[in-house]
């Protein structure tokens, strides 16, 4: 995605400022030149950084510095305030660094420093890396095993044509229309060649052999490997309605959906969505920017009760209705036809476009064949290996402990798969790190952006800091006697310091 430009504020650092009263743990913000940077403090050292996020252009001026890091408020990513190094997705690219000099207690923004080089690797590593699936969790662990300093052999093997892409986007800004193509693809053709990451795209692995560590395409010829990670992620459940094979009747994961989708919406006037789900009510809103009538149709009495309860559920709700979309709630599809959609309750609803949002199965073919333990998930330990060694599984296909709640668990989330792919690349190099992320994701609704850390399938009380209905609140999930997980809406900074309360309470 393109960075966004922050206007100049603050002062400028490279005529110097008085430092004094920039405590520690806190950050500044100014300029050099026409750039506009951040000064943080980290005890008694300072750091000039990059203020914009590599990632969407996030303010880093309204994050949390955290020890040497800088957290950013829209979705979390994290940079090294000593390198610029996105230590932490979404962001992939660094931030700049400015050297700063101390005199006395002045002090001055200097010339813009050089990216460090990646380390050398210590490290015995295995020869040459499969990866399967080249989504969040797979594009990542290929970056990563790149900066880590990994020099041997890596294929990434995927079903999609294209190169990686920012799968969050496909059903927003991409499907509003008001985020051009050049956004979509996380990495150019030429990175990975530069890179030395050979990508088979539009190819099936079909069986994975761990006796004589081979994977098995669909059109022909093997990958041997020396360490393999499993991505395929998920895909979604399908609707077994009469009507739903019809092709006005979509589904939402890749960029050829979302591609469809699009293009059914040049010509559709009505739309049905079926499914309340974060998919689906982001299809919604990006149909009505489509200017077509939006109808939504799910089972459930408030939408994403079961994840954001009643209150925040309430809220999505009412924001949709004040944007023109039309809920059919507590009720089903029967069956579709060429211009409408059938309810359990008899109502038809004229539609000539159906996007189906129920949910995805992860997709663990592969896994079962090569007979490695699967717990509605593929199971993986705390390094997420799984109990073949050697083959590691990462991001929504994953069940892995996790720390924070205790349970075993596995989600749905791309910043989660983005960051699964980093560790189990640094494990396949032979690092024993820990998978230890607070769970994070973000959802947007318009203009209304909801996050939320942790996690939390069931709580027994919900504890509300603000007004919902202002759309300026925190709402902790408590479980116990604990806060499991916290949603904001309008206090992004509140949701970094819940990230924080919530990652030093590890169990
Ligand atoms: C439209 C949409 C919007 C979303 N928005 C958000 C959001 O706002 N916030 C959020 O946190 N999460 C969001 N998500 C969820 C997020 O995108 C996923 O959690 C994330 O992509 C999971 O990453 P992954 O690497 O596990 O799987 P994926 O990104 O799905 O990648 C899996 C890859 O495996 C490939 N593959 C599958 N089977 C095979 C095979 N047999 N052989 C070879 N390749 C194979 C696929 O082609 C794909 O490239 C969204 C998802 C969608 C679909
Ligand atoms: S804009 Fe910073 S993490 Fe997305």
């Amino acid at each position: 995605m393109a960075e966004r430009q922050l206007e100049l504020k603050g002062p400028d650092f490279a005529e110097g400022i008085d430092v004094s009263p920039l405590a520690d743990g806190t950050s500044l913000l100014g300029h050099v030149g026409d750039a506009s940077v951040l000064l943080a403090r980290h005890r008694e050292e300072l750091f000039a950084v990059g203020a914009t996020c590599t990632h969407y252009g996030g303010p880093l001026a309204e994050g949390l510095v955290v020890g040497d890091t800088v957290r950013c408020p829209w979705h979390h990513a994290c940079f090294s305030l000593r390198t610029g190094a996105p230590l932490r997705p979404p962001a992939l690219n660094p931030i700049d660094c400015w050297r700063v000099e101390r005199r006395g207690t002045r002090i001055y923004v200097r010339e813009k420093q050089a990216p460090p080089h990646p380390p050398k690797l210590e490290l015995r590593a295995p020869g040459s890396i499969v990866i399967v699936g080249s989504g969040a969790a797979g594009n990542c662990a290929a970056e990563t095993l790149r900066t880590e300093g990994y020099t041997g052999s890596i294929v990434m093997v995927s079903t999609d044509p294209s190169v990686p892409y920012d799968r969050p986007n496909l059903s927003k800004d991409y499907l509003a229309g008001s985020a051009p193509e050049e956004w979509i693809p996380l990495r150019s053709e030429e990175f990975y060649r530069e890179h030395g990451i050979e990508l088979r795209l539009g190819a099936r692995a079909i069986a994975v052999q761990p006796a004589t560590r081979e994977v098995e395409l669909e059109k022909g010829g093997r990958l041997t490997y020396d360490a393999l990670l499993l991505a395929t992620g998920a895909e979604p459940l399908r609707l077994n309605l009469p009507g739903a094979d019809q092709g006005h009747v979509h589904y939402l994961r890749s960029l050829s959906d979302s591609r469809a989708i699009i293009k059914a919406a040049g010509t559709a006037r009505r739309a049905v969505v079926i499914g309340a789900s974060f998919i689906g009510l982001e299809v919604a809103a990006a149909l009505r920017s489509r200017n077509l009538e939006v109808h939504v149709v799910a089972p459930d009495a408030v939408p994403m009760e079961r994840v954001l309860g009643r209150e925040i559920g309430g809220l999505v709700r009412r924001i949709h209705e004040d944007h023109g979309v039309h809920f059919h709630l507590g009720t089903t599809a029967t069956s579709i036809d060429a211009s409408a959609v059938e309810l359990k309750t008899g109502a038809k609803i004229a539609a000539d476009l159906v996007v189906i949002g129920v949910g995805v199965r992860p997709n663990l073919h592969l896994a079962e064949k090569a007979g490695l333990a699967i717990d509605r998930g593929i199971a993986v330990n705390e390094f997420l290996e799984t109990n073949v060694p050697g083959i590691f599984a990462a991001g929504d296909l994953a069940r892995w402990p996790d720390p924070h709640s205790g349970e075993k668990i596995r989600v749905e989330h791309w910043v989660v798969a983005e960051r699964q792919g980093q560790t189990a690349a640094r494990n396949m190099i032979g690092r024993r790190e820990r998978f230890d992320a607070v769970p994070f994701f973000w959802s947007m609704h318009y203009d209304v952006s909801i996050l939320y850390v942790g996690h939390a399938e069931k709580w027994d009380e919900v504890q509300i800091d603000g007004r919902v209905e202002a759309k300026d609140c925190r709402v902790d999930y408590r479980k116990a006697g604990r806060t499991v997980a916290v949603a904001t809406i309008g206090r992004d900074l509140d949701c970094l310091h819940a990230e924080l309360e919530l990652e030093r309470r590890s169990i």
